[in-house]
């Protein structure tokens, strides 16, 4: 049995949907079971990744987690993993760790993640992403309200990637012992700065988009109304001050899936229905 965290979001739902496509016995686990509907023949759990002793009945008979990073104590979450005899964690961080400063907020809290996982006794395998295709769903209200698009870093390329080709490699690696004690680092099929991701977006839509720069002043304001600020200072050093180059092209997908990783067009397509 697999066990999948974040089964709403967007990696963890597309793991969800390949696990029970291939016939995998897998469990969703949520906050509010009442409010997911699972795919057939998917177990769904409620379970708290923040409160670590009440995951029992979701890690029952569980041999491997997909884990998300970043909760507020994951060394006793790994515990708590470890004593249910869970053979493999495949665990979600970032590729901002690779070559990242310890002291960037982001890239701490990745490593933490990583450093429990490590520790953990458990076997493990770490999926160190690029930033993803689905944060293109952060437009959709500007999208709804008109025909600008309007977004900070716009300099700055990126090999965004689709969740449905982390789940895939999550999906391949699960259970796999010769994937233990390995960190990959994924990319999608090239680098797009956000104003071709927006011209292939209004092609995939067949909306008239105009994409404008958003001035970092501006921004700063915006995501402080959202994110703490230790959060919202490690994003402008990734991305304002150049501490993250998120651009770099890999073969890891397809290394490990055997086909290519999908493009920004196929992930448009794939979601266009979202944005209406
Ligand atoms: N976006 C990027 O570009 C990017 C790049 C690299 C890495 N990442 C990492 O990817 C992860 C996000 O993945 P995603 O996009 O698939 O997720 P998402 O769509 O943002 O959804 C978040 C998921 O986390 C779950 N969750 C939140 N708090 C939880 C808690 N206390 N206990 C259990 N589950 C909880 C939510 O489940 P419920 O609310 O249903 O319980 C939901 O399924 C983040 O950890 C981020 O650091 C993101």
């Amino acid at each position: 049995m697999i066990l999948v965290t974040g089964a709403s979001g967007h990696v963890g739902g597309e793991l969800v949907r390949r696990l029970a496509e291939e016939g995998r016995p897998a469990r969703a686990m949520v906050r509010e079971p009442q409010r997911y509907a699972a795919p057939a023949g998917v177990e769904v759990v409620a379970g708290d990744l923040n409160r670590p002793d009440g995951l029992g009945p979701a890690l029952e008979g569980v041999t491997g987690v997909f884990l998300l990073p970043g909760f507020a104590d994951m060394p006793g979450l790994l515990e708590r993993v470890r004593e249910a005899g869970v053979a493999h964690v495949v665990l979600l961080t970032s590729r901002s760790v690779v070559g990242g400063k310890p002291d960037n907020a982001v890239v701490r809290m990745h490593l933490d993640s990583e450093a429990a996982v490590r520790a953990s006794g458990t076997g493990w395998t770490v999926l160190r992403p690029s930033g993803f295709m689905s944060n293109t769903f952060q437009w959709r209200e500007q999208i709804h309200a008109g025909d600008v698009i309007r977004e900070p870093f716009a300099g700055v390329p990126i090999a965004v990637i689709d969740p449905y080709d982390i789940a895939a490699v999550a999906a391949a690696v699960l259970g796999r012992p010769e994937h233990y004690g390995q960190a990959y680092s994924l990319s999608g099929p090239e680098a797009l700065l956000p104003e071709e991701r927006a011209a292939v977006l209004a092609d995939v839509l067949g909306l008239p988009l105009r994409f404008e720069g958003r001035p970092d002043d501006e921004a700063r304001a915006e995501m402080s109304a959202t994110m703490p600020a230790p959060y919202v200072d490690a994003f402008f050093r990734f991305f304002a001050d150049g501490e993250f180059d998120d651009a770099p092209v890999l073969p890891t997908v397809e290394d490990l899936t055997g086909r290519p990783p999908r493009t920004f067009r196929e992930w448009a397509t794939a979601h266009a229905a979202e944005f209406r």
